[in-house]
C-alpha cells in the first residue's frame, strides 16, 4: 500500500473572491464547503474550499483571493499548470454549450491518453480541462442547473509544467510510489493507489518555459496536496524523503481541518501530504458545510475584525 491515497486538495491564488465563487459554484456546480482564512501571515485573505457536497478528499480545490492584497504571481514552469476535472463520457457537448451561453472562451476538444478534454480558464487566467472518462465512479457534484449525467465528479488529474523531467520522474516513482503509466508527446503520466481519476499526475515537458514564482499571489496554482491517513503516515513519508536527501520538508503544520507537511519536488512544484483523519465536520454539520465563516480556535475572538477587513461575498 502506498502512503499516498490520491489527491486531497489543490490550492490556487485567484483574483476577486466573488468572481471565484461565481466560477466554481455558479459555472462549475461545485459546493462551497468551507469559508475561512489563510492561516499564514497577519493580513486576512479568504480561504475558500470547493468540492462535492461532502467535501470529500480528491474533489477539493481551494482559493486564496489575492487581489485584495495586490499580489500577482508569475505563471511559468515549476508549477502546476492545469487543473483537470473529470466529467462523464459524452458530456463535453453540454459543457461547450454552457460556456458558449455565458460567452466564455474555450478551446476545441483535444485527446490525450485516449481521453477527450475541453480547455477553458478561470477568470484569473488559470487553465482548466474537463476530462471525459468512464472510469470515475465517484458521486456527482450536485448543482440545480447541471444534470447529474454531465456533472463534475472531482479532480481527475493535475498537469505540471517542468523544464526538465528526468529527476522528477525518479522522484515520483521512488520517493512517492507513483507508477509510470506512459508518455504521449511532451506528456508523462503517473498514477497511484487504485489508479484512475483522482490519482493521476501528468508532467508537461516545457524546456523553454520560464520559471514561475513560488509565492502566494493571483494567477497561479500554489500547490497540490496528496491524501495520507494520519500524522504517523505523514511522518513515515517525511522520514523517507529526508533519508533520500530531500531534506527541505516542513514540520507537520496545524491547518485546523488537517495536518500538512510540505515538500518540494525536484522540478520545483510545491507538494503537500495532508491527513484525512480530521475533516470539515469539526465546526459545522454536513448539511451546513460552507454556510458560515469559520475560524480556527486561536482566531475565533477576532472574527468580526477579520470579516470587516475582507470583501463581502455571497453564494
Ligand atoms: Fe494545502
Amino acid at each position: 500500500m502506498s502512503l499516498i491515497k490520491g489527491f486531497h486538495h489543490l490550492t490556487a491564488g485567484v483574483s476577486g473572491a466573488q468572481e471565484d465563487i461565481d466560477f466554481y459554484v455558479k459555472l462549475l456546480g461545485q459546493s462551497l464547503v468551507k469559508k475561512t482564512v489563510l492561516l499564514d501571515g497577519d493580513e486576512p485573505i479568504y480561504h475558500l474550499y470547493y468540492g462535492n457536497a461532502n467535501g470529500d478528499a480528491g474533489t477539493l480545490v481551494t482559493s486564496f483571493p489575492f487581489r485584495q492584497r495586490g499580489v500577482k504571481a508569475r505563471p511559468g514552469s515549476g508549477q502546476i499548470r492545469v487543473i483537470n476535472y473529470s466529467v462523464p463520457r459524452d458530456s463535453l457537448d453540454f459543457w461547450q454549450a454552457r460556456f458558449a451561453a455565458r460567452k466564455l472562451p474555450f478551446e476545441t476538444v483535444s485527446t490525450r491518453f485516449g481521453e477527450q478534454r475541453l480547455r477553458f480558464q478561470h477568470p484569473c487566467g488559470i487553465e482548466f480541462d474537463l476530462v471525459a472518462t468512464e472510469r470515475d465512479t465517484r458521486p456527482a457534484c450536485v448543482a440545480s442547473d447541471i444534470p447529474e449525467q454531465f456533472a463534475i465528479r472531482g479532480v481527475h488529474s493535475i498537469t505540471l509544467s517542468l523544464r526538465e523531467v528526468a529527476e522528477s520522474i525518479i522522484f515520483m516513482k521512488e520517493a512517492l510510489d507513483f507508477r509510470y503509466v506512459g508518455e504521449e508527446g511532451p506528456y508523462h503520466r503517473f498514477e497511484i493507489a487504485g489508479g484512475g481519476p483522482g490519482t493521476v499526475v501528468e508532467f508537461q515537458h516545457e524546456p523553454d518555459r520560464l520559471q514561475g514564482s513560488s509565492i502566494y499571489g493571483e494567477g497561479t496554482i500554489h500547490h497540490v496536496a496528496f491524501a495520507v491517513d494520519n500524522v504517523d503516515q505523514q511522518m513515515v513519508l517525511k522520514d523517507r524523503l529526508m533519508s533520500m536527501g530531500h531534506i527541505d520538508t516542513s514540520e507537520s503544520v496545524h491547518r485546523n481541518y488537517f495536518r500538512s507537511m510540505y515538500f518540494k519536488m525536484p522540478g520545483g512544484v510545491m507538494f503537500e501530504a495532508t491527513t484525512t483523519d480530521i475533516g470539515f465536520l469539526i465546526d459545522e454539520p454536513r448539511e451546513a458545510l460552507g454556510a458560515e465563516f469559520q475560524l480556527p480556535p486561536w482566531l475565533k475572538e477576532r472574527k468580526d475584525e477579520l470579516l470587516g477587513r475582507l470583501e463581502p461575498i455571497a453564494v
